[in-house]
């Protein structure tokens, strides 16, 4: 697996510092309207498990633990991880938050899904086969993938883009059933030049 580059001082990728200094565009203002839609669809139930990798402030952890979700949220970021035990304990809710990479993390049981949000466009995409291949290693066959690829035609990044075609080759049909292209819907992102989130559910096999 290819290792995760050491960032330094106002480097991108230097998520703890972004964090520390508020630089943090990718955060939308309230719930990403796409988890909101899979709440108000019942998609998740109490009693399930999931995990936001990479979870930096996300709202997201807290929302779906506040369902009875069994919620992890993986984070490099100590501040991310300190911010989220804050708003947790601050609700009385309890989900399983740890600083490490994500690449590497494994689970004691396999999952029932990944809420995945602007973390496969922030990792350098010589790391996304690994990505892969963790969610594919945490779910449960059947279990869901929440997926919001991230459209942008611009090179580099982060964020970097995950067009659909590169996706189906990311996550090939013979791990993931994946829905019809049809089925996914854009959303917008209201800081980022308004560069759409493609947000569809894929299948684990
Ligand atoms: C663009 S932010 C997204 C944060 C959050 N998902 C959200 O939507 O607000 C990317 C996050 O991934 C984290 N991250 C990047 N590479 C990571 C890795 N290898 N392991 C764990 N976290 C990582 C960063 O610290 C940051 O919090």
């Amino acid at each position: 697996m290819a290792e995760i580059p050491k960032a330094q001082g106002s480097d991108p990728m230097n998520w703890d510092d972004r964090f520390k200094n508020n630089e943090t565009p990718w955060e939308r203002p309230g719930l990403h309207p796409a988890i909101t839609h899979w709440i108000e669809a019942g998609e998740f139930q109490a009693g399930e498990s999931g995990i936001i990798p990479g979870c930096g402030r996300a709202p997201e952890l807290f929302r779906l633990a506040s369902l009875g979700v069994h919620m992890t949220g993986i984070d490099l970021s100590q501040t991310a991880i300190d911010w989220q035990n804050q708003h947790l304990e601050s609700s009385g809710l309890t989900a399983k938050l740890q600083t490490a990479n994500v690449l590497k993390y494994q689970p004691d049981t396999r999952l029932d899904f990944v809420s995945e949000q602007t973390f496969l466009c922030a990792i350098p995409p010589n790391l996304r086969e690994s990505y892969e291949a963790a969610a594919h290693r945490w779910l449960k066959p059947g279990g869901r993938f929440y997926a919001l690829f991230m459209q942008k035609d611009e090179r580099g990044g982060p964020p970097y883009g995950c067009s659909l075609n590169a996706m189906h080759q990311l996550f090939p049909a013979s791990r993931w059933i994946w829905p019809e292209e049809s089925a996914f819907t854009a959303h917008p992102h209201p800081r980022l030049d308004g560069k759409p989130e493609l947000a569809g559910i894929l299948i684990r096999k």
